[in-house]
């Protein structure tokens, strides 16, 4: 186990290159497992998410190799159909894995994904939609998922919810199933993009990701040598950007792509951040540490306020002069890291979704344990905004979306160290 031992004070200033999105490599790679020739995906993070995503993809048969940012991935023989219990447990998102694998083997055990800090992350979504299409999903008495399909047929779907992992499952499924599948309210995250861009070079129709309405024309049968570059990290952008804000900073962050973030942008420009735009993926933000609060933050679907920088918002707000309000309406539970927050001296009352953040002059260092991955980065956020030297435990739940965080902020000034505990 490690902590990461954070002075804060400095002032963030620099330049950062942004790496590839967890919330799109995963996908990708889930979808490798309909190709039965050898994908190779450029631009991946190097996370543990990763790390799980490739662990689960070896022990159903397929061959990988990792060389820095670059994986390739040969499915062209899967050996098992059912995904080993430890590893699906270490990675939630590892059900984005059903779709592809139940349209290639017509058979999938997996481990029911349970909830986390942030909710109960139901699938029913996911599950409704693959019966649709002709799936039979046994009980989960032991906590094993058993679906089988003989034949996916597509169909028509409407999601209760814009889902995004349960947009990318179906996408997976309709990928080979019989005929045409039409997803409804379908999520527009710019990860569903590059999962319909990935799709493509397999050799598979499909359209309308970004509108809402998604058609793919499923095929029998895949193989084909795609190279696809995974898009940007969009949220790994707005959380140092949002660090730099907090201190007072000037970063530039290169490789992103604007409008990915451009909510973000747009709050922290609100706040009276100075943000500038170079050709749509170079953004400069200077702050002059004397940022005013926002009156309201909705998280929302995209082209929303993103869930997952809700953590990083309201650790910048803390120290903004005034009182926000901020209100989650994705995830139920998504306000736990604000106990931590709180003993740095952040003025923050939760009620139910909504949370009222009355900004302090002064943050104070303290012992944290992060408990998730956005909470965890909103921590350190709070830590290098604070007075003195905050120590933060839980950073495998920050590895699990930060490449080598604490690199990366001691490249533009950050005073901070990982300690082996
Ligand atoms: C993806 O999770 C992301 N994870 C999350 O990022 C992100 O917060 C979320 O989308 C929303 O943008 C990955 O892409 C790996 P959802 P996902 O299905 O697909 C409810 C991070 O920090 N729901 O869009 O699980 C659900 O409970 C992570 O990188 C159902 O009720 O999110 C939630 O309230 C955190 N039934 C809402 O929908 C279902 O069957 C949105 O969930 C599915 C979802």
């Amino acid at each position: 186990m490690s902590n990461l031992v954070i002075t804060g004070g400095s002032r963030l200033c620099g330049i950062i290159e942004v790496p590839g999105a967890k919330n799109a490599v995963l996908p990708v790679l889930a979808a490798t497992l309909l190709n039965k020739g050898t994908s190779i995906l450029e631009n991946c993070p190097e996370l543990d998410d990763v790390t799980t995503m490739l662990e689960i993809l070896g022990a159903l048969g397929c061959g990988i190799r990792r060389e820095g940012s670059r994986i390739e991935v040969d499915a062209s023989r899967l050996t098992a159909s059912s995904i080993p219990e430890a590893l699906a447990r270490k990675m939630r998102s590892s059900i984005i894995i059903l779709g592809a694998l139940l349209a290639r083997c017509g058979e999938v055990h997996v481990s029911y994904p349970g909830g986390c800090e942030i909710g109960l992350r139901p699938i029913d979504m996911h599950l409704k939609a693959l019966s649709q299409m002709g799936a039979q999903i046994d009980g989960i008495n032991d906590g094993i998922l058993r679906c089988r399909a003989e034949k996916l047929t597509g169909c028509e779907i409407l999601l209760d919810y814009p889902s995004v992992g349960a947009t990318e499952n179906i996408m997976l499924a309709a990928s080979m199933a019989e005929g045409e599948t039409i997803i409804r309210n379908a999520a527009k995250e710019p990860e569903i993009d590059d999962l319909q861009a990935f799709l493509r070079k397999l050799g598979v129709q499909v359209s309308g990701a970004g509108t809402g309405v998604i058609r793919i024309q499923g095929t029998r049968e895949i193989k084909a040598e795609p190279v696809h570059r995974i898009i940007p990290d969009r949220i790994v952008a707005g959380t140092y950007l949002a660090a730099a804000a907090a201190t007072g900073g000037s970063l530039v962050v290169t490789g992103v792509i604007y409008d990915h973030i451009g909510s973000v942008l747009y709050c922290l420009k609100r706040c009276g951040c100075r943000i500038k735009n170079y050709s749509g993926n170079v953004i400069a933000l200077e702050s002059n540490g004397n940022l005013t609060a926002l009156d309201l933050v909705r998280t929302s679907p995209y082209p929303g306020f993103p869930t997952d920088m809700q953590p990083q918002m309201v650790a910048l707000l803390s120290k903004c002069r005034g009182t926000s309000v901020v209100v989650e309406t994705v995830f139920e539970n998504r306000f736990r890291y604000t106990e931590q927050l709180m003993k740095l001296g952040a003025d923050i009352s939760v009620q139910g979704r909504t949370a009222i953040i009355r900004g302090v002059d002064k943050l104070k260092a303290a012992q944290l344990e992060a408990r998730d991955l956005r909470g965890g980065a909103a921590l350190v956020i709070g830590a290098l905004a604070a007075e003195g030297t905050s120590s933060i435990s839980g950073v495998n739940y920050i590895d699990r979306g930060y490449e080598r965080m604490e690199k990366v902020l001691s490249s533009i000034g950050a005073d901070i160290k990982r300690v082996e505990t």
